[in-house]
């Protein structure tokens, strides 16, 4: 069944206590509030994950790391693996943000090392995909993302992609207070679930779980929400305030 969800991506932002306290009001807010047909992920950075892990268990609050190393162990200073994520708690883990791949030269075969990590420690890949402006603008946005999707998960078997979870982020919208209109995130997720349904047939695709993300609020949530194929949102910004978040995880609510 298709899972609606709503995952906040923290980026570089908070200490460790902030953090827990972020956690613990996501938490409060949640088991007062919260829809509870849709799950709810924090992605704090990597030094939070325990402290964030333990804050979280026992509610229906989930936690992803925002990156993975290619490796699984050795002489890689700085990186955390796939296999410490999971051993702090987390059970996401989001792979090929834009941000990763425009500052820190992730490319798809990086990707593909990441993604193969992650499904050998049971961790859920929420692997982004999205445009840049200048795309979009000359309407080539489909080809683009269908090249992304191409060079790397494509490359899954079917076993393995449907563990996955898509996120659609247009570059463009992303911390930028720009949002993909209600119908430009429908007209792409509709193109990324057919681009599945070619490649694993219409079951996997009426499956997979594809989020919108790039300046979603709680003021344009149950607008983007509302469309058909999709299934929640990547949330930047909005997540660290705990009640613009409750606001985006109530957006499927009529
Ligand atoms: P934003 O970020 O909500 O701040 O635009 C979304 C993301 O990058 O995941």
């Amino acid at each position: 069944m298709r899972k609606k969800i709503v995952a906040g991506n923290w980026k570089c932002n908070t200490t460790v206590p902030a953090g827990v306290e972020l956690a613990k009001a996501v938490v409060a807010a949640v088991n007062a509030s919260g829809d509870p047909e849709v799950e709810v992920v924090v992605c704090p950075p990597f030094v939070h994950l325990t402290s964030v892990a333990a804050e979280v268990t026992g509610s229906r609050v989930r936690t992803g790391a925002q990156n993975c190393a290619a490796e699984p162990k050795g002489a890689f200073t700085g990186e955390v693996s796939a296999e410490m994520v999971k051993s702090a708690g987390a059970e996401y883990v989001i792979l090929g943000h834009s941000e990763r791949r425009e500052y820190y030269g992730e490319t798809s075969a990086t990707l593909n090392k990441k993604l193969a990590q992650a499904f050998a420690q049971g961790l859920t890949p929420v692997y982004c995909c999205g445009e840049p402006l200048p795309l979009r603008e000359a309407g080539s946005q489909n080809e683009f993302v269908k090249k992304q999707l191409d060079e790397t998960i494509f490359l899954l078997p079917e076993a393995d992609f449907r563990k996955l979870v898509i996120a659609y982020e247009p570059i463009w919208a992303i911390g930028t207070g720009k949002t993909a209109s209600a119908a430009q995130a429908q007209e792409m997720h509709s193109f990324i679930r057919g681009a599945i349904a070619d490649k694993y047939g219409r079951k996997v695709a009426d499956e997979i779980s594809i989020l919108y993300g790039g300046s979603c609020k709680s003021s344009n949530a149950k607008e983007l929400f509302a469309n058909p194929d999709v299934d929640g949102g990547l949330i930047g910004g909005a997540s660290l305030d705990p009640a613009d978040f409750l606001g985006i995880v109530n957006g499927f609510k009529g």
